[in-house]
């Protein structure tokens, strides 16, 4: 198949688009490298630099293009409190661009990444499917937004959609990893001090109601992420929209996290406890039974020591071309 991949100079996006060369398919990136890197972009994809909404008509229009992927977002929780017009214009509009792109070159099969920030504070873990959708930043709220624009396109124009719900993609696969110029994730942070980058990992508050009072997450491989996205491809069907929660099931804390950590890299990693960061929940884990029993989808990268092992060679590796290196 000739795929569209939006935002495939991103973490996801780009080790999704490696996922599709190996299996075979015709891949075109489109991403303005605005928070992408254009090293991540896998050979053998065509690329295209350039602000999807001015492209994407001269991509789709050729007629041979048989499904979108679509990444290209604004992704910093943060961010989207402190300038919500930035994630309304830069998620909504621009997916409401892409949607009417495809309508219009007849292009009927989407991949939409989206998040497990769609649900909040979930009164439920494992979170299903079917949890109430509460999002408590304007992120999540775009992402929902966008999920209720593709269920009424694929109800009204015959679109066939599948949204994923990551949870927290961590890892790193065949040379790509988190290098984010603005960094808010754990496990690349606390590699950032086991690099010697930053001086000590700041835990955001140790009197959560959980095991060892931290919060707890449910952390996500990226290749077996990629493995989604492929059998969702796979899956389409014309005038449907499923949507699927993905993580691997099992919770681990901001603590367990450090540990693993200083297993993996030999580092003795400094922590000093902060106070909680706002719009944390708890504790999130995913149920995915749904597109396990639904798609087969299968993952084998489960174990948070493989996760971070991949994470820590991909950031050793990078070395001095690491964003944070550079500060
Ligand atoms: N944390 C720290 N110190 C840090 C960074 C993170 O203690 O320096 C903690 C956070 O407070 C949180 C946990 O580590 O408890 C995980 O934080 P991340 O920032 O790595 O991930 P989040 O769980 O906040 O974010 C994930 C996805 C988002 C999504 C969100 C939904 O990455 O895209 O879940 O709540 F929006």
């Amino acid at each position: 198949m000739k795929l569209v991949v939006t935002g495939g100079a991103g973490y996801v996006g780009s080790v999704c688009a490696a996922t599709l060369i190996e299996a075979g398919h015709e891949v075109v990136v489109i991403d303005d490298l605005s928070t992408g890197n254009r090293y991540a972009v896998p050979e053998g994809a065509a690329f295209v630099e350039g602000n999807l909404v001015d492209v994407a008509d001269e991509i789709l229009g050729g007629g041979d293009v048989d499904g979108v992927l679509h990444f290209a977002a604004r992704s910093l929780v943060g961010e989207s409190v402190e300038d919500p017009a930035k994630y309304w214009h830069g998620n909504l509009d621009v997916t409401l661009s892409l949607l009417d792109a495809m309508r219009r070159h007849g292009v009927h099969s989407l991949v939409f990444s989206s998040t497990a920030a769609t649900y909040g504070e979930p009164d439920v873990v494992p979170i299903t499917e079917d949890a109430a959708t509460r999002p408590t930043n304007p992120y999540g709220a775009t992402k929902l937004a966008i999920d209720y624009a593709i269920t009424s396109y694929c109800n009204a124009y015959g679109l066939g959609a599948t949204s994923l719900r990551y949870f927290n993609v961590a890892g790193a696969h065949d040379g790509v990893g988190e290098n984010h110029l603005t960094e808010t994730h754990l496990i690349p942070i606390v590699l950032q001090v086991a690099m010697g980058y930053r001086e000590k990992i700041m835990v955001y508050g140790d009197d959560w109601p959980t095991k060892d009072g931290t919060c707890v997450r449910d952390y996500i491989h990226v290749r077996d992420l990629a493995d989604a996205h492929l059998l969702a491809l796979q899956s389409n069907s014309p005038g449907t929209h499923r949507i699927y929660n993905l993580g691997s099931g099992d919770g681990y804390s901001v603590r367990e996290v450090i540990d693993v950590c200083r297993e993996v890299t030999g580092h003795p990693i400094p922590a000093e406890v902060a106070p909680r960061r706002a719009g944390d929940p708890a504790v999130l884990i995913a149920s995915s039974e749904k597109i396990r029993s639904d798609l087969g989808w299968d993952p084998t990268r489960t174990e948070l020591h493989r996760i971070v092992e991949d994470a820590w060679e991909f950031t050793r590796a990078l070395g001095d071309r690491s964003h944070s290196a550079r500060r």
